[in-house]
Protein backbone atom coordinates (compact mmCIF):
# COMPACT_ATOMS: atom_id res chain seq x y z
CA UNK A 1 0.00 0.00 0.00
CA UNK A 2 0.98 3.52 -1.05
CA UNK A 3 2.30 5.91 2.25
CA UNK A 4 0.34 8.96 1.87
CA UNK A 5 2.86 12.38 2.02
CA UNK A 6 0.78 15.33 2.58
CA UNK A 7 1.72 18.67 3.04
CA UNK A 8 0.05 19.53 6.11
CA UNK A 9 2.39 23.46 6.05
CA UNK A 10 3.60 25.67 4.03
CA UNK A 11 5.60 28.85 4.93
CA UNK A 12 7.53 31.63 2.32
CA UNK A 13 11.09 31.99 4.03
CA UNK A 14 12.65 34.11 1.42
CA UNK A 15 11.74 34.96 -2.32
CA UNK A 16 11.67 31.54 -3.63
CA UNK A 17 12.24 29.80 -0.55
CA UNK A 18 9.94 27.58 0.83
CA UNK A 19 9.27 25.82 4.26
CA UNK A 20 7.10 22.74 3.71
CA UNK A 21 6.00 20.03 6.72
CA UNK A 22 4.97 17.10 5.42
CA UNK A 23 3.87 13.54 6.27
CA UNK A 24 6.74 10.88 6.63
CA UNK A 25 6.20 9.23 9.45
CA UNK A 26 8.61 6.33 9.94
CA UNK A 27 11.29 8.85 8.46
CA UNK A 28 10.34 11.29 11.45
CA UNK A 29 10.88 8.45 14.25
CA UNK A 30 14.44 7.53 13.20
CA UNK A 31 16.35 10.51 11.25
CA UNK A 32 19.39 12.20 12.69
CA UNK A 33 21.14 15.81 11.74
CA UNK A 34 22.77 16.05 8.33
CA UNK A 35 20.83 12.98 6.89
CA UNK A 36 18.53 13.67 3.64
CA UNK A 37 15.39 12.46 1.73
CA UNK A 38 15.22 11.68 -2.09
CA UNK A 39 11.46 12.53 -3.14
CA UNK A 40 9.66 12.41 -6.30
CA UNK A 41 6.82 14.47 -6.81
CA UNK A 42 4.75 12.35 -9.27
CA UNK A 43 5.42 9.01 -10.88
CA UNK A 44 8.20 9.56 -13.52
CA UNK A 45 9.12 12.67 -11.77
CA UNK A 46 13.22 13.39 -11.35
CA UNK A 47 14.71 12.19 -7.69
CA UNK A 48 14.70 15.28 -5.68
CA UNK A 49 17.70 15.32 -3.03
CA UNK A 50 16.28 17.67 0.34
CA UNK A 51 17.95 17.73 3.67
CA UNK A 52 15.92 16.62 6.30
CA UNK A 53 15.95 20.29 8.05
CA UNK A 54 13.73 19.15 11.21
CA UNK A 55 11.37 16.51 12.71
CA UNK A 56 8.39 16.02 14.16
CA UNK A 57 8.39 12.37 15.53
CA UNK A 58 5.11 12.76 17.21
CA UNK A 59 3.26 14.29 14.27
CA UNK A 60 4.81 12.13 12.08
CA UNK A 61 5.83 15.19 9.83
CA UNK A 62 9.06 15.77 8.21
CA UNK A 63 10.56 19.83 7.44
CA UNK A 64 11.87 20.46 4.03
CA UNK A 65 13.46 23.81 3.16
CA UNK A 66 13.37 24.02 -0.19
CA UNK A 67 14.95 26.84 -2.98
CA UNK A 68 12.84 26.68 -6.06
CA UNK A 69 16.63 26.73 -8.36
CA UNK A 70 14.99 24.45 -11.60
CA UNK A 71 12.41 23.03 -12.62
CA UNK A 72 11.93 19.84 -10.34
CA UNK A 73 12.35 22.49 -6.95
CA UNK A 74 10.07 24.80 -8.47
CA UNK A 75 7.34 22.30 -8.85
CA UNK A 76 7.59 21.38 -5.38
CA UNK A 77 7.17 24.92 -4.20
CA UNK A 78 4.18 25.20 -5.84
CA UNK A 79 2.69 22.65 -3.91
CA UNK A 80 -0.08 23.57 -1.57
CA UNK A 81 -1.37 22.37 1.76
CA UNK A 82 -3.19 19.34 1.38
CA UNK A 83 -0.93 17.87 -1.82
CA UNK A 84 0.71 14.99 -1.54
CA UNK A 85 3.89 13.77 -2.99
CA UNK A 86 4.50 10.29 -4.21
CA UNK A 87 7.37 9.14 -2.83
CA UNK A 88 9.96 10.17 -0.36
CA UNK A 89 12.76 7.85 0.62
CA UNK A 90 15.16 7.67 3.69
CA UNK A 91 16.65 8.60 5.56
CA UNK A 92 19.97 8.41 3.37
CA UNK A 93 23.72 9.57 4.53
CA UNK A 94 25.40 9.39 7.37
CA UNK A 95 24.60 11.37 10.45
CA UNK A 96 26.78 14.41 11.54
CA UNK A 97 29.53 13.73 13.88
CA UNK A 98 28.41 15.53 16.82
CA UNK A 99 30.20 15.97 19.88
CA UNK A 100 30.75 18.30 23.05
CA UNK A 101 33.13 20.64 21.47
CA UNK A 102 32.71 23.17 24.42
CA UNK A 103 32.17 26.16 21.54
CA UNK A 104 30.96 24.97 17.93
CA UNK A 105 30.39 27.94 15.16
CA UNK A 106 27.63 26.87 12.44
CA UNK A 107 27.89 28.81 9.18
CA UNK A 108 24.87 29.05 6.94
CA UNK A 109 25.27 30.59 3.45
CA UNK A 110 22.02 31.30 1.70
CA UNK A 111 19.27 28.32 1.91
CA UNK A 112 21.83 26.10 2.97
CA UNK A 113 21.12 27.36 6.60
CA UNK A 114 18.29 25.18 6.73
CA UNK A 115 21.42 22.11 6.16
CA UNK A 116 22.94 23.51 9.36
CA UNK A 117 19.95 24.52 11.50
CA UNK A 118 18.93 21.03 12.58
CA UNK A 119 22.69 20.48 13.06
CA UNK A 120 22.99 23.64 15.37
CA UNK A 121 20.26 23.06 17.37
CA UNK A 122 22.39 19.04 18.41
CA UNK A 123 25.25 20.20 18.95
CA UNK A 124 23.47 22.67 21.29
CA UNK A 125 21.32 20.02 22.93
CA UNK A 126 25.17 18.38 23.33
CA UNK A 127 25.63 21.23 25.78
CA UNK A 128 27.87 23.25 23.22
CA UNK A 129 27.86 27.12 23.15
CA UNK A 130 26.96 27.54 19.43
CA UNK A 131 27.37 29.96 17.85
CA UNK A 132 25.51 30.74 13.97
CA UNK A 133 26.61 33.17 11.46
CA UNK A 134 23.82 33.35 8.54
CA UNK A 135 24.90 34.54 5.24
CA UNK A 136 22.08 36.20 2.71
CA UNK A 137 22.48 38.29 -0.37
CA UNK A 138 20.10 41.17 1.12
CA UNK A 139 17.63 40.99 4.33
CA UNK A 140 15.24 39.29 2.35
CA UNK A 141 17.31 36.41 1.84
CA UNK A 142 18.69 35.66 5.93
CA UNK A 143 16.72 32.56 6.62
CA UNK A 144 16.32 30.92 10.45
CA UNK A 145 18.08 33.84 12.38
CA UNK A 146 14.82 33.70 14.96
CA UNK A 147 14.80 30.06 15.12
CA UNK A 148 18.17 29.76 15.54
CA UNK A 149 18.30 32.02 18.38
CA UNK A 150 15.96 30.02 20.28
CA UNK A 151 19.04 27.89 21.29
CA UNK A 152 22.30 29.56 19.65
CA UNK A 153 24.64 31.95 22.25
CA UNK A 154 24.86 34.09 19.42
CA UNK A 155 23.37 34.45 16.10
CA UNK A 156 24.93 36.90 13.95
CA UNK A 157 23.44 38.19 10.42
CA UNK A 158 25.43 39.11 7.05
CA UNK A 159 24.04 40.41 4.35
CA UNK A 160 26.41 41.10 0.91
CA UNK A 161 25.32 44.48 0.21
CA UNK A 162 24.46 45.31 4.05
CA UNK A 163 21.21 46.00 4.22
CA UNK A 164 21.06 44.24 7.22
CA UNK A 165 23.18 42.67 9.62
CA UNK A 166 26.82 42.75 9.22
CA UNK A 167 27.72 43.77 5.31
CA UNK A 168 30.09 41.16 3.36
CA UNK A 169 29.89 37.12 3.04
CA UNK A 170 29.77 35.02 6.43
CA UNK A 171 33.76 34.53 5.67
CA UNK A 172 34.25 38.30 7.00
CA UNK A 173 32.07 37.60 9.98
CA UNK A 174 33.85 34.23 10.76
CA UNK A 175 37.48 35.49 10.36
CA UNK A 176 36.67 38.12 13.31
CA UNK A 177 34.96 35.80 15.65
CA UNK A 178 38.30 33.70 14.88
CA UNK A 179 40.61 36.50 15.82
CA UNK A 180 38.19 37.71 18.59
CA UNK A 181 40.16 35.15 21.24
CA UNK A 182 36.01 33.00 21.81
CA UNK A 183 35.68 31.92 24.86
CA UNK A 184 35.71 28.87 24.97
CA UNK A 185 38.03 28.66 22.12
CA UNK A 186 36.12 27.15 18.53
CA UNK A 187 36.88 23.66 18.19
CA UNK A 188 34.14 23.09 14.85
CA UNK A 189 33.01 24.66 12.48
CA UNK A 190 30.21 23.09 10.08
CA UNK A 191 29.51 25.13 6.94
CA UNK A 192 26.86 24.70 4.14
CA UNK A 193 25.90 27.25 1.27
CA UNK A 194 26.92 27.38 -2.38
CA UNK A 195 30.52 25.90 -2.96
CA UNK A 196 32.09 29.04 -3.49
CA UNK A 197 31.48 29.62 0.32
CA UNK A 198 32.36 26.53 1.56
CA UNK A 199 35.45 26.87 -0.31
CA UNK A 200 35.98 30.04 1.21
CA UNK A 201 35.35 28.58 4.68
CA UNK A 202 37.42 25.89 4.40
CA UNK A 203 40.50 28.17 2.94
CA UNK A 204 40.01 30.64 5.97
CA UNK A 205 40.03 28.41 8.66
CA UNK A 206 42.97 26.08 8.05
CA UNK A 207 45.64 27.64 8.82
CA UNK A 208 43.82 28.18 12.49
CA UNK A 209 43.08 24.40 12.24
CA UNK A 210 40.02 24.10 13.32
CA UNK A 211 38.14 20.98 12.22
CA UNK A 212 35.78 22.29 9.81
CA UNK A 213 32.67 20.18 8.04
CA UNK A 214 31.12 21.05 5.10
CA UNK A 215 27.78 19.08 3.45
CA UNK A 216 28.57 18.48 -0.34
CA UNK A 217 25.31 18.90 -2.76
CA UNK A 218 26.63 16.80 -5.92
CA UNK A 219 23.95 15.94 -8.31
CA UNK A 220 22.97 13.21 -7.39
CA UNK A 221 20.50 10.08 -9.11
CA UNK A 222 20.02 6.82 -6.78
CA UNK A 223 20.76 7.78 -3.68
CA UNK A 224 22.76 4.53 -2.64
CA UNK A 225 26.22 4.43 -4.04
CA UNK A 226 25.00 2.45 -7.23
CA UNK A 227 25.49 5.05 -10.09
CA UNK A 228 28.27 6.72 -9.34
CA UNK A 229 26.62 10.81 -9.88
CA UNK A 230 27.55 12.08 -6.77
CA UNK A 231 31.51 10.99 -7.00
CA UNK A 232 33.39 13.65 -5.09
CA UNK A 233 37.30 13.77 -4.63
CA UNK A 234 37.99 13.88 -0.82
CA UNK A 235 41.72 13.65 0.43
CA UNK A 236 42.69 12.63 -3.20
CA UNK A 237 39.69 9.53 -2.99
CA UNK A 238 37.01 8.79 -4.77
CA UNK A 239 33.80 9.01 -2.29
CA UNK A 240 30.05 9.03 -2.58
CA UNK A 241 28.56 11.47 -1.34
CA UNK A 242 24.97 10.08 -0.85
CA UNK A 243 26.66 7.06 1.21
CA UNK A 244 29.96 7.94 2.36
CA UNK A 245 28.88 11.78 3.38
CA UNK A 246 27.09 14.06 2.34
CA UNK A 247 29.87 15.52 5.11
CA UNK A 248 33.24 15.22 4.70
CA UNK A 249 36.45 17.59 6.29
CA UNK A 250 36.39 20.68 4.11
CA UNK A 251 40.68 20.77 4.31
CA UNK A 252 40.56 17.63 1.91
CA UNK A 253 37.29 18.21 -0.62
CA UNK A 254 38.24 19.24 -3.91
CA UNK A 255 35.72 22.30 -4.60
CA UNK A 256 36.84 22.75 -7.72
CA UNK A 257 36.08 19.10 -9.16
CA UNK A 258 32.70 19.46 -7.23
CA UNK A 259 31.86 22.84 -9.16
CA UNK A 260 32.87 21.65 -12.43
CA UNK A 261 30.77 18.30 -12.09
CA UNK A 262 27.57 20.42 -11.15
CA UNK A 263 27.56 21.97 -14.58
CA UNK A 264 27.44 19.04 -16.04
CA UNK A 265 23.57 19.33 -17.20
CA UNK A 266 23.08 22.95 -16.88
CA UNK A 267 21.98 23.38 -20.54
CA UNK A 268 19.53 20.08 -20.06
CA UNK A 269 18.04 22.22 -16.54
CA UNK A 270 17.62 25.24 -18.38
CA UNK A 271 15.96 24.13 -21.17
CA UNK A 272 13.41 21.78 -18.76
CA UNK A 273 13.02 24.91 -16.65
CA UNK A 274 11.83 26.78 -19.87
CA UNK A 275 9.61 24.16 -20.77
CA UNK A 276 7.82 24.14 -17.92
CA UNK A 277 7.35 27.88 -17.34
CA UNK A 278 5.68 27.90 -20.96
CA UNK A 279 3.99 24.89 -19.77
CA UNK A 280 2.88 26.97 -16.69
CA UNK A 281 2.13 30.28 -18.74
CA UNK A 282 -0.53 27.98 -21.01
CA UNK A 283 -2.68 26.36 -18.38
CA UNK A 284 -2.54 30.11 -17.16
CA UNK A 285 -3.83 31.61 -20.76
CA UNK A 286 -1.01 33.88 -20.09
CA UNK A 287 1.36 32.54 -23.21
P1 LIG B 1 17.94 21.67 -11.87
O1 LIG B 1 17.24 21.75 -13.16
O2 LIG B 1 18.55 20.33 -11.53
O3 LIG B 1 19.08 22.79 -11.76
C1 LIG B 1 18.83 24.18 -11.67
C2 LIG B 1 20.09 24.87 -11.23
O4 LIG B 1 20.52 24.38 -9.96
C3 LIG B 1 21.24 24.69 -12.19
O5 LIG B 1 21.87 25.94 -12.29
C4 LIG B 1 22.12 23.68 -11.53
O6 LIG B 1 23.48 23.89 -11.82
C5 LIG B 1 21.83 23.84 -10.07
N1 LIG B 1 21.82 22.54 -9.44
C6 LIG B 1 21.41 21.36 -9.92
N2 LIG B 1 21.55 20.36 -9.05
C7 LIG B 1 22.09 20.91 -7.97
C8 LIG B 1 22.50 20.40 -6.72
N3 LIG B 1 22.42 19.11 -6.38
N4 LIG B 1 22.97 21.29 -5.83
C9 LIG B 1 23.10 22.58 -6.15
N5 LIG B 1 22.75 23.12 -7.30
C10 LIG B 1 22.26 22.30 -8.20
N6 LIG B 1 18.36 22.26 -1.97
C11 LIG B 1 17.51 22.94 -1.18
O7 LIG B 1 16.89 23.91 -1.64
N7 LIG B 1 17.29 22.58 0.13
C12 LIG B 1 17.92 21.52 0.70
O8 LIG B 1 17.70 21.22 1.87
C13 LIG B 1 18.83 20.79 -0.12
N8 LIG B 1 19.49 19.73 0.40
C14 LIG B 1 20.30 19.00 -0.41
C15 LIG B 1 20.93 17.88 0.13
C16 LIG B 1 21.73 17.09 -0.67
C17 LIG B 1 22.37 15.86 -0.07
C18 LIG B 1 21.93 17.43 -2.04
C19 LIG B 1 22.78 16.57 -2.92
C20 LIG B 1 21.33 18.55 -2.58
C21 LIG B 1 20.51 19.35 -1.78
N9 LIG B 1 19.86 20.48 -2.28
C22 LIG B 1 19.02 21.20 -1.48
C23 LIG B 1 20.03 20.90 -3.70
C24 LIG B 1 18.84 20.41 -4.54
O9 LIG B 1 18.79 19.01 -4.56
C25 LIG B 1 18.99 20.97 -5.99
O10 LIG B 1 18.83 22.35 -5.94
C26 LIG B 1 17.97 20.34 -6.88
O11 LIG B 1 18.34 19.03 -7.20
C27 LIG B 1 17.79 21.14 -8.14
O12 LIG B 1 16.77 20.49 -8.91
P2 LIG B 1 15.93 21.27 -10.00
O13 LIG B 1 15.35 20.27 -10.95
O14 LIG B 1 14.97 22.21 -9.37
O15 LIG B 1 16.97 22.15 -10.73
P1 LIG C 1 23.90 32.87 -2.29
O1 LIG C 1 24.63 32.76 -3.56
O2 LIG C 1 22.87 33.90 -2.14
O3 LIG C 1 24.98 33.00 -1.11
C1 LIG C 1 24.58 32.94 0.25
C2 LIG C 1 25.67 33.48 1.12
O4 LIG C 1 26.83 32.66 1.04
C3 LIG C 1 26.15 34.88 0.77
O5 LIG C 1 25.29 35.86 1.30
C4 LIG C 1 27.53 34.91 1.38
O6 LIG C 1 27.51 35.24 2.76
C5 LIG C 1 28.00 33.46 1.23
N1 LIG C 1 28.88 33.36 0.07
C6 LIG C 1 28.53 33.24 -1.23
N2 LIG C 1 29.62 33.19 -2.00
C7 LIG C 1 30.69 33.28 -1.18
C8 LIG C 1 32.10 33.29 -1.38
N3 LIG C 1 32.66 33.20 -2.60
N4 LIG C 1 32.89 33.41 -0.29
C9 LIG C 1 32.38 33.51 0.94
N5 LIG C 1 31.04 33.50 1.20
C10 LIG C 1 30.21 33.39 0.15
O7 LIG C 1 23.26 31.47 -1.92
P2 LIG C 1 21.83 30.90 -2.30
O8 LIG C 1 21.31 31.47 -3.56
O9 LIG C 1 20.94 30.88 -1.12
O10 LIG C 1 22.22 29.43 -2.65
C11 LIG C 1 22.50 28.54 -1.66
C12 LIG C 1 23.49 27.54 -2.17
O11 LIG C 1 23.56 26.52 -1.21
C13 LIG C 1 23.20 26.91 -3.51
O12 LIG C 1 24.35 27.00 -4.30
C14 LIG C 1 22.91 25.48 -3.18
O13 LIG C 1 23.42 24.61 -4.15
C15 LIG C 1 23.65 25.30 -1.89
N6 LIG C 1 23.00 24.29 -1.06
C16 LIG C 1 23.77 23.33 -0.56
C17 LIG C 1 23.19 22.32 0.16
C18 LIG C 1 24.03 21.24 0.68
O14 LIG C 1 23.53 20.23 1.12
N7 LIG C 1 25.32 21.38 0.67
C19 LIG C 1 21.85 22.33 0.41
C20 LIG C 1 21.09 23.37 -0.06
C21 LIG C 1 21.68 24.33 -0.83
FE1 LIG D 1 24.23 7.50 -7.11
FE2 LIG D 1 25.40 8.57 -4.97
S1 LIG D 1 23.66 9.24 -6.01
S2 LIG D 1 26.10 6.91 -6.16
Amino acid sequence: MAVEHKIVQKQMLAPDVVSVWLQAQQIARVRKPGQFIILRIAEGSERLPLTIADVDPAAGTIRLIVQAVGKTTRQLAELEVGQAIRDVVGPLGKPTHLENFGHAVCVGGGVGTAVVYPIAQALAGLGNKVTAIVGGRTKDYVILESELAQFCTEVIPTTDDGSYGRKGFVTTALKDLLDGSPNPPIKAIYAVGPVPMMKAVSELTRPYAIYTVVSLNPIMVDGTGMCGGCRVTVNGKSQFACVDGPEFDGHLVDFDELSDRLKTYREAESQALKRYEQHQCKLKGTL
